[in-house]
């Protein structure tokens, strides 16, 4: 977690001691403690939480804990959560636009769209319940006025869309500049989908090399 903490800084998609990072365990959830930077964080900084919001040891968790635990809570899918202020997609975010299929790799978090949380102050619950409604089948939102949510079943998956999501935003920022970019219908995006679940395409970090499809 630590390590997936400092590549997120060193990949572009965060800074300072914005967002955060939670992984389930046997015991609840282990989640980054708040206002720590990354490249002083160490592996006995990592705050265990129960689901019932208690915690233990000597750091306090992240402030945005809530959406942590409910969001591991309420999908079994979902091993990881990795929270940013990625600058693309916070720009989008501050103008509360949603990511629509005008690129088919939209299609990466599971759907039509990469869909826009409301609005609410940042570690409070009902940021936590805004960010569920847009999460709802999807692995990643935006957070209105404040920045990104992506999951994964690995902390090398969660970081990968990411960097996706964000590299999405950026070019929709582009493409938006040249006028309002033409979408893709939802039938192309069903095929697009299905071709992506067929070809694991864009999740090789969640796959060892035995388990990864061989090209025909
Ligand atoms: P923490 O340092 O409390 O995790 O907060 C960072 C953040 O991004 C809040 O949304």
């Amino acid at each position: 977690m630590v390590e997936t903490g400092r590549r997120m800084n060193a990949s572009g998609i965060n800074q300072g001691t914005s967002g955060n990072i939670s992984i389930r365990n046997p015991h609840g959830f282990l989640v980054t403690p708040t206002s720590l930077p990354y490249d002083r964080m160490q592996p006995e900084d990592l705050v265990q939480m129960s689901f019932d919001g208690t915690y233990e040891g000597s750091r306090r968790p992240s402030s945005e804990w809530r959406f942590h635990r409910d969001i591991l809570q309420r999908r079994p899918d979902v091993e990881v959560v990795l929270h940013c202020h990625s600058v693309y997609a916070t720009t989008l975010a501050c103008h509360h636009k949603t990511i629509p299929s005008f690129h088919y790799m939209t299609a990466v978090a599971g759907g039509t769209t990469i869909r826009c949380a409301r609005y609410a102050t940042f570690g409070t619950q009902a940021l936590s319940d805004n960010a569920l409604e847009a999460l709802e089948d999807r692995m990643a939102c935006l957070l209105g006025q404040h920045g990104q949510i992506s999951l994964g079943r690995s902390l090398a998956a969660a970081l990968a869309l990411a960097i996706e999501v964000e590299t999405l935003a950026r070019l929709y920022v582009q493409a938006l500049a040249l006028g309002e970019p033409p979408i893709l219908s939802d039938a192309e995006m069903a095929r697009v989908i299905r071709q992506m679940k067929n070809m694991s395409y864009g999740q090789a970090p969640d796959l060892d090399d035995a388990e990864r499809p061989k090209a025909d």
